[in-house]
């Protein structure tokens, strides 16, 4: 009989299936979600072109469809951050898959500054489009106004301060003005809102929950982290088995179990307790260290569907 899974929203509880037969649960009050998106639609009129952050090791789960139904017709492009982090072959299958989808996607590195030119240049293509309707009702030398939004923890306020870099000095702050959203200038027609659009994870099934928890999008509080490890185990070494082999100095087996793993891992590490016994507890959480920081390579946990 399969076990049933909880995720709890608003205080109300979604029962649904479970995660390879675990009953991985996450208590999550999105507290702030009506204010954020109050603020969000607000910031959204504001700007011609939107960037979507992704994690591109879930580019699916670090997604909120509900940012579509903001949007409308504005000009969006997909983004996925933290290629380091992620495998590179599924990185390419997905930047394929949202293309075909008719995506202006693609990927970049925030940490070490690779492919933002790529972005700014898309930006202003897709800002093109805009600046013609404004010129067509005789505006000319608009700049193009862009937002970035996503998840907490996506990258949005490194991708920020990198597009800023040593333009930062020209960012507007009036004296005596109340402070809010500033513009600033990127150079060539662009200009960037300093302050990201926060988008809340979206949970519709437990797992979107593991894919988000594992990865750092969620705090580690708010879920069951054993369960979470367990589950990461399994996918890993089905997925990338030798990776986890290398990394842990481990050998693995057809019959291995999540607990055997915790198990060798921890042997592996040394994570013993008085009497030889492996100290669980510390090993999942090393783990989950280890897949959060992308050492031990990279992995991503999500495959696309593919459209054709
Ligand atoms: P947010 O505004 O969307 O909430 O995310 P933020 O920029 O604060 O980034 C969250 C974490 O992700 C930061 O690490 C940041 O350095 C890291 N990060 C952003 N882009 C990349 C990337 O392309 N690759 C990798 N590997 N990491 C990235 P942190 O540990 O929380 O903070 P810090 O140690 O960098 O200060």
């Amino acid at each position: 009989m399969a076990l049933r899974g909880r995720v709890t929203e608003c205080g109300k509880e979604k029962t649904m299936e479970t995660l390879q037969g675990k009953n991985f649960q996450i208590q999550w009050f999105p507290g702030h979600m009506t204010k954020a998106k109050r603020m969000m639609e607000a910031n959204l009129k504001l700007v011609d072109v939107v960037v979507e952050l992704l994690d591109a090791r879930i580019p699916r789960s670090s997604a909120n469809p509900m940012l579509q139904q903001m949007i409308g017709a504005k000009p969006k492009i997909v983004v996925l951050n933290k290629i380091d982090m992620a495998d590179p072959v599924l990185t390419r299958s997905w930047l394929e898959a949202l293309q075909e989808q008719n995506f202006t996607a693609l990927e970049v590195d925030c940490q070490k500054g690779k492919g933002l030119k790529a972005l700014q240049t898309a930006i202003q293509k897709a800002g093109e489009r805009v600046l013609e309707k404004w010129r067509k009702k005789g505006v000319r030398n608009r700049s193009i106004r862009v937002m970035i939004v996503g998840i907490p923890n996506v990258g949005k306020s490194t991708l920020i301060n990198r597009l800023i870099g040593k333009n930062k000095v020209a960012a507007q702050n009036k004296p005596g003005v109340t402070r809010g959203p500033q513009w600033v200038m990127l150079g060539k027609g662009l200009e960037l809102l300093d302050t990201p659009g926060v988008l809340w994870p979206k949970f519709d099934n437990p797992e979107t929950g593991f894919c988000l928890a594992v990865t750092g999008a969620i705090r580690e509080e708010v879920f069951d982290n054993e369960i979470a490890v367990e589950i990461l185990l399994e996918r890993l070494s089905a997925y990338y088995p030798q990776e986890l082999s290398a990394y842990y100095g481990i050998t693995l087996e057809g019959a291995d179990t999540a607990e055997s793993l915790v198990e060798k891992i921890g042997r592996s590490r040394g994570w013993l307790r008085q009497g030889g016994v492996v100290d669980g507890a510390r090993t999942i959480q090393m783990v989950l260290r280890d897949f959060k920081s992308g050492k031990m390579g990279g992995f991503t946990l999500e495959r696309p569907v593919k459209v054709s």
